[in-house]
């Protein structure tokens, strides 16, 4: 495991754009695993902006995302297929028919975590990006989620919910449950790059790379990776 700590987010967000670029200009064929939610949004800024600069394209590049909420369709405006259209896929010459995410609306939720099990197996991670919940969840596994588990349907922890409420109106809005990745698809990553920011993540980060690997601690498992590397700024690596 390797830390990583960067002066504040910006700093965070170019450090990780390194890392990410680096992937995929030694793979322009590259399968990205993408993350949602606020810390990641500067790192897809550089990227969009060095797309545009520099012409770095995506072409070729196929991407799994981590997580998606029940109940809501792609064209949802918080939906996670909406999030990464708008904060990334949109801003590059990425096929769209190349992005794949979990289908939140569909009828059958078990045999869609099926197919997107089967989905990864076949198109293994060569870097996965994650945000880490403030209590030590990735993707939405939350605390005590079997470390085998593959892709499943899980009901959000309240801290999850009232973190998330902050991106809709009313708390009562946030969705109740989500399909996520499991700590077993995660893992299966050949590279996995995981960003931190701010003070409210320093216990979750110090959890994650100091702390037993336990269960109740859902990303205390990367540290049984053997390519994972932490970018945290200097609030989220407070506790170090
Ligand atoms: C997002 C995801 C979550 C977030 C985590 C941190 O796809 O799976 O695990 O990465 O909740 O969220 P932010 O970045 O909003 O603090």
């Amino acid at each position: 495991m390797k830390i990583i700590v960067a002066k504040d987010y910006e700093d965070m967000s170019r450090k990780a754009f390194g890392v990410m670029s680096q992937v995929v200009r030694d793979n322009p064929q590259a399968v990205l695993g993408l993350a949602t939610g606020t810390t990641p949004l500067g790192l897809y800024r550089l990227m969009i902006e060095d797309h545009r600069l520099n012409g770095t394209s995506y072409g070729g590049v196929k991407t799994v995302n981590l997580d998606e909420y029940v109940g809501l369709t792609a064209d949802h405006n918080q939906s996670y297929a909406y999030f990464m259209r708008k904060n990334l896929f949109d801003g590059l010459d990425i096929d769209p028919a190349s992005t794949n995410i979990e289908n939140g609306a569909a009828g059958d939720l078990p045999r869609e975590c099926a197919r997107y099990d089967a989905l990864l197996d076949e198109m293994r991670q060569d870097i996965q990006l994650l945000g880490l919940g403030s209590n030590g969840h990735i993707a939405f596994n939350e605390p005590g989620t079997p470390f085998g588990s593959g892709t499943h349907e899980v009901r959000l922890a309240q801290s999850t919910i009232n973190d998330n409420s902050r991106l809709f109106d009313r708390v009562e809005d946030v969705p109740v449950s989500a399909l996520t990745m499991g700590p077993r698809n995660i893992m299966n990553a050949k590279k996995i790059l995981v960003l931190a920011s701010g003070e409210n993540k320093a216990r979750a980060v110090y959890g994650a790379v100091k702390g037993e690997v336990t269960e109740s601690l859902p990303a205390s498992i990367l540290q049984r990776h053997p390519d994972c590397t932490f970018i945290i700024d200097e609030a989220a690596a407070k506790l170090l």
